[in-house]
């Protein structure tokens, strides 16, 4: 479940992440609606675009329809069926473009119209020159240029333009004022130079002869040089050539005029830039202007140079604009591919470190559930251990006094029905047994190291068990041995085992048979497992720690059959380990085994025999015997430095040691297989021996310096001892 929350927060990351890298500023998008293509237009759309540079959330759309009125309503269509946010149109005719206008303003998209007017009302403002006052102040400029006298030819613009319209109205208007000019042609044309030069050919063609033109009125520069080009063919005296439109550049108005080609011109302007910030006013609904009046001025001989100049230097700032601008969008296309960049890399190490977590996180709970699990298991186990034990020591005390009535005397006079039954139980007992271990393998998954009761029931079957007779009274060569249990009735059992062939002690918990094994020193402990106050590991532990204990073998006699409860009993320092329900034959051969095994230094002295010590006289009293324990080097060291002491008793050596009479006996005993006195006694006939093959002493001295309170007990001694007396030595050496 907490793995599903975190790929839901990774994949909701991921979503914020990509969501951040797509989300861009929204862009006004800007329909440019030109009804033609020339000079004019191509100045007036780069001006619009330069404007847009200056405002970062402007995205213009161009479309020029080459003043066909169909492709002009078609392109306003599609422009609006793209979603523009605003339209700016330069309408081809008056009356043919506004149903498309119309449309668009409908749609509620604003809509500028620039330079030419139409006949609707549905625009939002209105931006251009005022054509009637520039074809009126052109009127005015003839006339003068003129001297007041003078016929003309006045060539239109296309026919249905509001400029062709307004500009013929207000240049006739100026020219009805001067009765002298005379305007002996109006050519209808289409703001084309050929077209213009097609009419004044067609009309020089048709008037030749009819007298001398003064001046031609294009109604823009490209209309008068066409007309000039018409003139120039015709031959003759060239009339004067005025048009509008005035542009700087190569081929302008300005420098035609500056290099006399045109007599005049009109700056019609263009103001692209303040196109543009009409546009983004009213769409970021700021006040506005509805109706804007360009302002023009009159290009003549006169002011052309400076004219041309200052439009140069103009159009040289906005090619350095231009070219800025173009580096600055390279800079900001790197600028956003590194962004990119950067942010798949984020996304990528956001990931990784994502998944990362998530792999640790999904370990981290594996472990958990594992460490759930395994402690579980455990608990389970342990549960089964302890079931398993309360089941098997009723069982070994079923099974155990059972099978040892079935082999005594006692019941062989049992009647053969009693004994059939005896059988019975007795078989049922091991199937029970055999059901337990099994239930305990089925919880570990391992086999039990334990006999089958197949196995334990084939060997009290097929060996009868040897009871063993009672030791008469109290022998003191019998090994004593130590039972530590907590169930009185096994202890009972044990002690029905054991007792004749040993001394036995009790006790009902670890301590007390620590207690015990201290005072005592028994020969042999078999000990249960599973006890309170003290169990059975930590007690062989202490028993193997104590100095005075540790060399006692340790039988760990339990319930606790699988191979991770003996490996624990191993652990703690037992000799060997028996589980319940056991035979009593293989305790038996156990105990006797690690008793039999017992490394015992018998010959602590290092004594030659007298023979050996008369054919190779050697000085070996203090030759060092093996040091096996510390315990025994200690106690050699306590009887040579009091050997000379013929008052020396046992409980003196014991009290030099720091033990009682009892522990030193047991303990010399049990590691040596001989008892303190007579370890000192051989100690002082080992010492005397070697006195009478290395000194000169008499027997006597040598029987007191050793130790001996008289010398006829040292003679019987040594002689008990090697076999001879003391001066058969005396004599080989
Ligand atoms: C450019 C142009 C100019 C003229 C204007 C009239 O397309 O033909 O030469 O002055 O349009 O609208």
């Amino acid at each position: 479940m907490q793995i599903n929350y975190q790929f839901a927060f990774i994949i909701l990351m991921i979503m914020v992440l990509l969501a951040s890298c797509s989300q861009e500023e929204k862009k006004y998008q800007i329909g440019v609606s030109q009804c033609s293509d020339d000079i004019w237009r191509d100045k007036q759309n780069s001006e619009l675009q330069i404007g847009a540079y200056f405002h970062d959330n402007v995205e213009l759309r161009f479309a020029a329809a080459y003043d066909s009125d169909e492709r002009q309503i078609q392109q306003i269509d599609s422009l609006v069926a793209t979603g523009i946010d605003l339209l700016i149109v330069a309408p081809n005719q008056v009356s043919t473009i506004s149903p498309a206008i119309d449309r668009a303003y409908d749609k509620g998209i604003p809509v500028i119209v620039f330079e030419r007017k139409t006949n609707t009302k549905k625009y939002t403002a209105y931006m251009g020159a005022d054509n009637y006052e520039m074809g009126h102040l052109m009127g005015e400029y003839v006339a003068t240029r003129l001297n007041e006298r003078g016929r003309i030819i006045e060539v239109m613009g296309l026919k249905g333009s509001s400029p062709a319209i307004e500009r013929h109205n207000g240049f006739r208007e100026a020219i009805a004022q001067h009765p002298g000019i005379q305007v002996v042609a109006t050519l209808q044309g289409d703001w084309t130079e050929p077209t213009a030069y097609n009419m004044v050919k067609q009309w020089l063609d048709k008037n030749k002869g009819d007298g001398k033109i003064d001046l031609v009125f294009g109604m823009n520069d490209r209309t008068a040089m066409g007309a000039r080009k018409a003139f120039e063919e015709a031959g003759g005296a060239l009339p004067l050539f005025c048009g509008i439109d005035g542009l700087p550049g190569e081929n302008g108005g300005i420098r035609l005029v500056q290099d006399s080609l045109l007599d005049a011109s009109y700056i019609y302007p263009t103001h692209g830039d303040q196109l543009i910030q009409l546009a983004v006013d009213i769409l970021e609904g700021r006040p506005y202007e509805k109706e804007t009046k360009l302002m023009s001025a009159l290009v003549t001989q006169e002011n052309a140079r400076v004219l041309l100049m200052e439009s140069e230097e103009i159009m040289r700032q906005s090619r350095n604009l231009e070219q800025l601008h173009e580096k600055a969008s390279k800079y900001l296309d790197q600028l956003g591919n590194q962004r990119t960049l950067i942010f798949v890399a984020l996304a990528a190490i956001f990931l990784l470190l994502a998944l990362l977590v998530g792999i640790y996180m999904y370990y981290l709970q594996r472990a958990r559930i594992q460490d759930e699990r395994t402690k579980m298991e455990r608990e389970q186990l342990d549960f089964y251990t302890q079931v398993s034990h309360e089941l098997r020591t009723p069982l070994t005390l079923i099974q155990g006094p059972l099978d040892q009535l079935l082999r005594t005397n006692d019941f062989r006079d049992a009647s053969d029905n009693a004994r059939e039954l005896f059988t019975i139980v007795r078989r049922n007992t091991h199937h029970l047994t055999g059901l337990v271990n099994k239930m305990l393998d089925a919880q570990v998954g391992t086999h039990s190291p334990e006999m089958s009761s197949a196995e334990v029931d084939a060997i009290t079957v097929s060996q009868p068990i040897a009871v063993p007779t009672e030791v008469n009274g109290q022998d003191e060569d019998a090994p004593t041995v130590l039972i530590v249990d907590d169930n009185a009735d096994i202890r009972a059992y044990l002690r029905s085992i054991l007792q004749g062939k040993y001394h036995l002690l009790e006790a009902e918990d670890g301590q007390r048979g620590l207690e015990l094994a201290r005072e005592q020193v028994p020969d042999l402990i078999v000990s249960d497992v599973m006890m309170p106050v003290m169990n059975g590991l930590e007690f062989c532990q202490q028993v193997k720690k104590d100095d005075i204990s540790s060399h006692i073998p340790v039988i760990l006699l339990t319930a606790r059959a699988l191979e991770r409860h003996q490996i624990e009993g191993y652990e703690s320092g037992a000799d060997a380990y028996i589980t319940k329900p056991f035979s009593p034959e293989l305790l038996l051969v156990r105990i006797d085994n690690l008793l039999q095994s017992r490394h015992q230094l018998k010959d602590l002295w290092g004594m030659k025999p007298a023979t050996a010590a008369v054919t190779t006289p050697e000085p070996t009293v203090t030759a060092p015997a093996p040091i096996e324990d510390a315990f025994i080097a200690r106690f050699k060291q306590m009887v040579e430095e009091h050997l000379a002491d013929s008052n020396l008793s046992v409980e003196d050596l014991a009290a030099s040691m720091g033990l009682s009479r009892v522990q030193l006996y047991r303990k010399v005993k049990a590691l040596t297989g001989s008892t303190p006195v007579d370890l000192l006694r051989k100690a002082r006939l080992a010492q005397a021996q070697s006195l009478l093959q290395g000194s000169t002493l008499s027997v006597s001295e040598i029987a007191y310096k050793v130790g001996f309170a008289s010398p006829s007990y040292f003679t019987k001694c040594y002689k008990d001892e090697f076999g001879t007396v003391p001066g058969d030595a005396r004599k080989s050496s």
